[in-house]
């Protein structure tokens, strides 16, 4: 068994606080966990981070596939969940069902994760009925973000966070081993870390939850300044220092001074 199962970070929840990052390919992945982060989350952001799209979306089931096994590949003890699409799971229990048995039939994942409340409840049962360990998402769900209007804070109005509480309750009792809470006051996501008996995780929904995840891209600096939201801390420059990088290469291979003896045979 790995070093983090499903079943250890349901049993972290007032022991540890999760410091939870995204990932997409094996060496970015190989990093994380040699840095001792218990949970990759191979997110449908990929959409966003990796393939050029403007929402979560145009991912499909193959393309998360195929991540979510590159990501595995690079994994010694973290948890792998991989993200379940849009419309991988929402036309119906069956294929649903399906379709998450080959996160870990195929691509190697330990876990999915899927987004929804009260009514993913029955689906989640089942799912955790037959083995598959799953990961809740509430809040901002941004594979509705067609139906919510765009990327806002969810729960401010008093029936909207009943509404969310309401979810969450479900989703423990469905037997999630986790929850994202995503763009959530910060107020309301201590209530919600109250109530429920499995780890909150946290993204945009203040301290109080019992972890944190971050899209990696966000936290290394690579997604251009001005389009990250506020919940976001930039713990790097990568991108500044891509930059930096390729000009410097390209001016030295124009000047003649790249490659150098020492690069040569
Ligand atoms: O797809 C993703 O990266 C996510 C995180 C934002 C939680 O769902």
């Amino acid at each position: 068994m790995k070093q983090w199962t499903a079943l250890q970070i349901k049993n972290s929840k007032g022991r540890q606080r999760l410091a939870c990052l995204t990932a997409y390919d094996a060496g970015m992945a190989r990093l994380l966990d040699e840095a001792g982060i218990p949970l990759i989350l191979v997110g449908d952001s990929v959409a966003n981070t990796m393939l050029g799209h403007a929402t979560t979306l145009p991912v499909t089931l193959e393309q998360m596939l195929h991540h979510t096994a590159a990501v595995a590949r690079g994994v010694a003890g973290a948890l792998v969940v991989g993200d379940m699409p849009f419309m991988s799971y929402q036309a119906g229990d069956d294929q649903a069902v399906r379709n998450a048995g080959r996160f870990l039939q195929e691509a190697g994942a330990d876990a999915v994760k899927l987004e929804g409340g009260r009514l993913r409840a029955g689906l989640i049962r089942r799912l955790v009925d037959n083995g598959i360990p799953v990961m809740g998402h509430l809040g901002l769900t941004p594979q509705s973000v067609l139906a919510l209007g765009g990327y806002k804070v969810q729960g401010r109005q008093p029936e909207a966070a009943a509404a969310l509480m309401a979810d969450a309750e479900a989703l423990d009792q469905a037997g999630v081993f986790s929850i994202v809470l995503e763009c959530v006051p910060a107020a309301l996501a201590q209530e919600i870390t109250a109530a429920v008996s499995v780890p909150t995780i946290g993204i945009g929904a203040g301290s109080a939850c019992d972890g944190q995840i971050l899209v990696l891209h966000d936290l290394l600096g690579l997604t251009p300044p001005g389009a990250t939201a506020k919940f976001v801390k930039r713990y790097a420059e990568l991108g500044a220092a891509v930059s930096q990088a390729v000009h410097q290469y390209q001016s030295e291979v124009e000047s003649g001074a790249f490659p150098a003896p020492e690069q040569s045979y």
